[in-house]
Parts: structure tokens; sequence; C-alpha cells
């Protein structure tokens, strides 16, 4: 039997995602993004050879593997080929086995514009600090069932009429409101048309294809972006991105029904991580939060950003569990903590419907020896093994691998689920 494995991240992105999907690809055929755009970046590292992926799913550097973009994702032609280029010059081949839903919404460069004048416009406490890549937008437009997909651009014709009148509003909206400089129509058809002849060879009936891998035993990987806490529904709204980031995309963001999936893998750092606004309870302004910065050069795979770094927040991942149904955790970035006296747990909150609560944190005693590349649990010490344990106890899910490392064999693998 195939397995139609998940990997979600459990908190604001941004905790390993790309560098586990890579290892579990080992073991599948086809892996496959089903909501995000190029918001997400998911670092890879594979004998010292690090690569950033935005778009292109993280199995790409398994050269048996199909990869797959679901219609839940939001696609921008120029940063998908851009992507494509600087991947092949690597000798990566990759045209013949990336495979891209008709259904896929167009991110254009009206959504860009959108998205940074907003972000301009508004006072500084309501800036969400996206990436500024247009996805906000670009699902506004699906949403409001008046967006452009990449089926669109078979019919010149059509697309052109369709674009027109969008681009019409868009830029009423960008000059009148915004005081801003509109977009070009005839560069941005003539730009998007100009895409139409490399991306169709990729076109498929993603739902028939997933079907066909399915029946056939297949092992399927999902890859999220972002994490379940910028969920556009569960997350801490407004500070979140604009699709699902949860499990239950899956079934919409590619056409894989609920009932099918096996095992959801929930992706946490050994500490927590936030870029852009928003409220994060266990935000830390000490020589810790400066420390783990460095120690685990937290800053932006997009967009270079600092990440904001605090203490590990079980309260919220046990929720974060329950929302996603996740099977088992990966604690990531372990070896970030190795310096530290002692390490702290928010256990709970002390005023829950704050908007920033308060934590309640329990305190273990740190490890003080390196726990970096470990590749199995009796290379741990005590100390580390006891606060990877209560973090189990305190979720009442089991840890089944944990990361050491940014390499792709820096990971200890208690229970890999395609086994
Ligand atoms: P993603 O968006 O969830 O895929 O995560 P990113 O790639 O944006 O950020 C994770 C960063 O941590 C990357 O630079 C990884 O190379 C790195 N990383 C992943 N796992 C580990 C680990 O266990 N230890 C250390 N030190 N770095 C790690
Ligand atoms: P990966 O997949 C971390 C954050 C932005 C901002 C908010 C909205 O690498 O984990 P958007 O551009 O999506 O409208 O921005 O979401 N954000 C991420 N933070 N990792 C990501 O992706 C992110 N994608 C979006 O910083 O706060
Ligand atoms: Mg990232």
């Amino acid at each position: 039997m195939g397995k139609n494995v998940v990997i979600i991240g459990t908190h604001w992105g941004d905790e390993g995602k790309g560098k586990m999907v890579d290892l579990l690809t080992e073991k599948a055929d086809a892996v496959v993004r089903f909501q995000g755009g190029h918001n997400a970046g998911h670092t890879l590292v594979v004998a010292g050879k690090k690569t950033v992926l935005h778009l292109i799913p993280s199995g790409i550097l398994h050269e048996q593997v199909t990869c797959i973009i679901g219609n839940g994702v939001v696609v921008s032609l120029s940063d998908l080929f851009k992507e494509i280029d600087e991947l092949e010059a690597t000798g990566v081949n990759i045209r013949d086995r990336l495979l891209v839903s008709q259904g896929c919404p167009l991110i254009l460069p009206h959504h860009i514009a959108l998205d940074k004048a907003r972000e301009k416009k508004v006072r500084n406490n309501q800036k969400i600090g996206t990436t500024g890549r247009g996805i906000g937008p670009a699902y506004e437009d699906k949403v409001a069932r008046r967006g452009l997909r990449i089926a669109d651009l078979f019919d010149e014709q059509k697309f052109k009429t369709h674009l027109e009148e969008i681009m019409d509003y868009h830029n009423f909206v960008l000059e009148k409101f915004f005081n801003t400089k509109k977009i070009d129509f005839n560069e941005t058809l003539a730009a998007s048309l100009g895409y139409a002849d490399q991306v169709k060879p990729m076109v498929t009936d993603v739902v028939s294809e997933l079907t066909r891998l399915r029946k056939s035993e297949a092992n399927i990987l999902f890859e999220g972006a972002q994490g379940s806490l910028l969920d556009i529904d569960h997350g801490t709204y407004p500070y979140v991105t604009s699709s699902n980031t949860t499990a239950g995309a899956i079934a919409s963001g590619c056409g894989v029904g609920p009932m099918y999936l096996d095992y959801i893998l929930g992706i946490t750092k050994a500490y927590t991580t936030r870029v852009g606004s928003g409220p994060f309870p266990t935000e830390l302004f000490d020589s810790t939060a400066s420390h783990l910065s460095k120690k685990g050069d937290e800053f932006g795979a997009t967009t270079g950003r600092p990440r904001r770094c605090g203490w590990f927040d079980v309260h919220t991942l046990k929720r974060v569990i329950s929302i996603n149904s996740i099977s088992g955790l990966c604690i990531t970035k372990l070896d970030v903590l190795d310096e530290l006296d002692t390490v702290s747990l928010c256990v709970n909150y002390e005023d829950k419907d704050a908007d920033c609560p308060t934590p309640i944190y329990e305190e273990l005693p740190g490890w003080q020896e390196s726990t970096s590349g470990a590749k199995s649990l009796k290379e741990l010490p005590k100390n580390a093994r006891a606060y990877l344990e209560r973090i189990e106890s305190a979720c009442e899910v089991n840890i089944d691998f944990i990361s050491t490392g940014p390499e792709r064999l820096d990971t200890i693998v208690l229970n890999n689920p395609y086994d």
C-alpha cells in the first residue's frame, strides 16, 4: 500500500519543513504543494550545498520524484521560471517532472503592487509585514471570483479581455486610493502570454494524476508552506497569510480527500520564531533572544528579514495538534539550544483571551553539550532527552524525528511513516 504523508509547520513558518520534505522524499514517488505561493522559503542542505526553494516542491533534488503544484497554490509565472532556470543551471532536471494544475490562480504585477502599497499606507502597528509577493491580493481575486488562472492563458483573446477588465479595476485602486503608479496593461499581457508555451507542457489535471498515483500505490508527500498560526482561519488573525496552511487545506488545495491521508507530521522548532508582525506570547528580548537568533541564523529565507525568537510554546502546540490531527512531531534545531543554562517551555497562559497572553513557563536545566549532527537518541545528553520527553508528555504526541543540524542527514529518525 502506498502512503500519503503530510508535512505541516506548527507555528509561524520556517520550522524546517523543507529539510524534512527533502529527507522523507527518499521514500516518496511524488511531492505536492497545496497552498501558499512564493512567500515560502524552504531550505535544503545536501552535502554542504544549500538550495532555497519558494514554489518548487522540496523533493526536487531526488531524481525519481514527480513534483506537483496543486490548484491551491497561487503562482507567479515569472518567479516560477526564475526558480526553474536557477535550479537547472545547477544541473537539476526539472521540466519533465514538474506538474502544475490548470486551476492555480495567477499572481500578476498588480497584485504585488497592491500588496506593497497597502503595507506602505497603513499605520505602523497595522502592518502585517507581508513578504510583498502579492499573495494576499491574488487570493482576494480568487475568492472574489474575478481572478485569472493558468488555464486562462491558453485562450489569448479571452485572457486579454478578462485581464483588461481586472486591471482597469486594480489600476483604479492603485492610482486613486493608494496614490501610486498604475501597472501597464500591454506589458502585463505580453509577459503573461509569453509564459503560456513554456508552462503548457507542465499543465496537468492534478486531481486525476493524484488519483492515478494513489491507485498505483505510490507514496505521496504533501508539503505545507507557512505554519499553522499563519492560517487565515486558525492563525493570529489579522497577522496571518491569506491561505489555509493547516492539513484541511489538502483536500481543497489539490483534490485528495481527507480520508486518504495516512500520517501528518508536525514540524516544530525546539524554540519559536516569527517573521513579520503580530502577537508572539513567548517572544524574548534579552540575551537569549540574540543567542537564538545568531546561533540559529534566524533570518527569513525569502526576504532576509530577522526572525523574532522566543521559547517553545507547548500550550499553543496542543491546539495546533488538534486542528491538524497531527500523528507525530519532528523537533528541529535542537542543536541551537546546546549552550543555554536553562530552557523554558510555555505550558499555559495566564490570560487566555488577551491579544498577546502572558505565558506560564516550566524551566528545565540545559545540557551545555553539543547535539550538533547527532543521528541517534543515545548520542543526546540526558537533559536534552528530558526536554524532549517533557514536550511529548505535555502534548501527548510522539516525537518521531529530531533534527540536529541543517544537513539532510543530521537527523534522528525514530519512526519513519513510510517504513
Ligand atoms: P521552512 O520554511 O520550514 O522550510 O524552514 P526555512 O528553510 O525557512 O528555515 C529553517 C532554517 O533552519 C534553514 O536555514 C535550515 O537550513 C535550518 N535548519 C533546519 N533544521 C535545522 C537543525 O536541526 N539545526 C540547525 N542548526 N539548522 C536547521
Ligand atoms: P515558509 O513556508 C514565515 C508571513 C509573513 C507575514 C505574513 C503574511 O518558509 O515557512 P504574506 O506574504 O504571506 O501575505 O505574509 O506571513 N509569512 C511567513 N513567515 N515563513 C513563511 O513561509 C511565510 N510566508 C508568509 O512574514 O507575517
Ligand atoms: Mg521558510
